[in-house]
């Protein structure tokens, strides 16, 4: 839950905005959004690591209001694609703060990029180095690049969202030799500046051995770099990934703790190889945004089910479903849900929150135990939905994607209005 989240009398109030009004004033299901929080994780963040650049990865959730926050707080900004960058661009962030990453950048985004001035761009393959070569010398204007390396680990996390281990399509290899092939090419290219490397081993990672053996690889990279072309690099990235608890039973990220660990692995390693400490950043992006946002949805039916054994399971329905949070069904995911709108002392059963699309795999909450008497009109809410949630949002089923409402101080702020049929309409030309 964000910090600000309370239950008085049963009802559940974020910011100071009992759910129960926002859904009357805003619909459901909402994402809520809550400010202070946000704010005050972006700021432990750039606390913490503060000598580092902290680059909050928008891909996570992105809207030009937080934009605008992390502008406020002194974040750089992590984009990968066009659309990422318009939402920059449209949040007057300024350009020299964003990196622009992205395994497969087209030669439109990139000439964008340069036109715009982006801070550094994240290379990830040769025909990226050849296509911004082209570019600089047509258009005169110098590239500051850094390129992504795959460091080799196999990070503790879901398949899917690993990054560092050698089989998958991020990166190049250090093991293989294209990294070093890479930085050489960029250095030797005219309109490139090598500014480093980066690396990002996943996503929802709590080991930081992970960060330990990864950050070892890149450094001795750069210093073979440094000595066998002569460049010395200014920065260096050790991407993002950092574990937030979706459930009681995980262990949350304490961003002091991780720059204290992080800082002193680079220490000794720089020392050890006998090379200046680069600058520094990283790139979190659920570990700032996921806590900070519930979804409340309505029920609408309640259906049980018997089990094999006896048991029963109440398969509760909501308004919204894998359209709105795709997690549990692609990731396997754990969240878990509260009745949010009144005081229940029925005793607590089995519970499933399914959401309405045509599919059996659409499932919000595993397993839950709510209350036996739980009802059509009911409120629940399921924390931590902040990453990846509205960012990977579809239209499934023509269903339309929820707004994301900010609440503070018992104030309420629209911050992505909900769809509407027209919207969905828009590109249907036929129509
Ligand atoms: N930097 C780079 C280069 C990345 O690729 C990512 C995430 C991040 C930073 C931020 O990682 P974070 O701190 O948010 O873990 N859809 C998946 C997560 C995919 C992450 C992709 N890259 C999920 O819902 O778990």
């Amino acid at each position: 839950w964000s910090t600000t989240a309370e239950k008085d009398g049963g009802v559940l109030s974020v910011g100071g905005v009992a759910v129960t009004d926002l859904v009357r004033q805003e619909g459901s299901p909402a994402y809520v959004l809550d400010e202070v929080d946000f704010r005050s994780r972006a700021r432990a963040f750039k606390q913490a690591f503060d000598t580092y650049d902290v680059f909050y990865a928008g891909k996570a959730f992105l809207s030009t209001t937080t934009v605008r926050w992390l502008d406020e707080e002194g974040l750089h900004l992590d984009v990968c694609s066009g659309g990422e960058l318009s939402v920059a661009q449209r949040a007057g962030f300024p350009m020299e703060r964003v990196g622009y990453h992205g395994n497969n950048k087209t030669e439109s985004e990139l000439a964008r990029a340069l036109h715009l001035g982006v801070g550094r761009i994240i290379v990830d393959s040769f025909h990226e180095i050849e296509r911004l070569e082209r570019l600089t010398a047509a258009g005169g204007r110098t590239a500051r690049v850094m390129i992504r390396v795959t460091a080799g680990v196999e990070a503790h996390t879901h398949e899917y969202i690993a990054t560092a281990h050698e089989d998958q399509k991020f990166g190049f290899s250090i093991t293989s030799g294209d990294a070093f092939e890479a930085a050489r090419r960029v250095h030797d290219a005219a309109g490139l500046e090598l500014l480093g490397l980066h690396s990002h081993i996943g996503s929802q990672i709590f080991d930081s051995s992970g960060f330990e053996v990864a950050a070892r690889r890149v450094l001795a990279l750069h210093a073979r770099v440094s000595e066998e072309i002569g460049v010395d690099m200014p920065e260096m990235d050790l991407g993002g990934g950092f574990g937030i608890a979706y459930t009681t039973q995980d262990d949350p990220s304490d961003p002091a703790q991780l720059a204290g660990e992080m800082s002193k692995i680079v220490e000794h390693e720089c020392k050890a190889l006998g090379i200046a400490e680069p600058r520094l950043s990283i790139e979190p992006g659920r570990a700032i945004v996921g806590p900070s946002m519930c979804t409340v949805y309505t029920v609408g039916t309640v259906k049980e089910v018997a089990l094999d054994g006896g048991q029963v399971r109440a398969y509760v329905s909501v308004d919204g479903g894998m359209s709105d949070n795709i997690r549990t069904a692609l990731y396997d995911a754990d969240y878990s849900a509260t009745l949010a709108s009144r005081r229940s002392d029925a005793p607590a059963v089995l519970s499933r929150v399914v959401g309405k699309h045509c599919e059996a795999g659409d499932i919000v909450v595993k397993d839950e135990f709510l209350p036996a008497d739980v009802a059509p009109g009911d409120l629940l809410a399921v924390p931590g939905t902040g990453a990846y949630c509205r960012s990977m949002a579809s239209n499934y089923n023509h269903v339309l994607r929820p707004a994301v409402i900010a609440v503070r101080d018992g104030k309420i702020s629209v911050v992505l209005r909900r769809e509407t049929e027209d919207d969905l309409l828009a590109t249907d030309v036929g129509a």
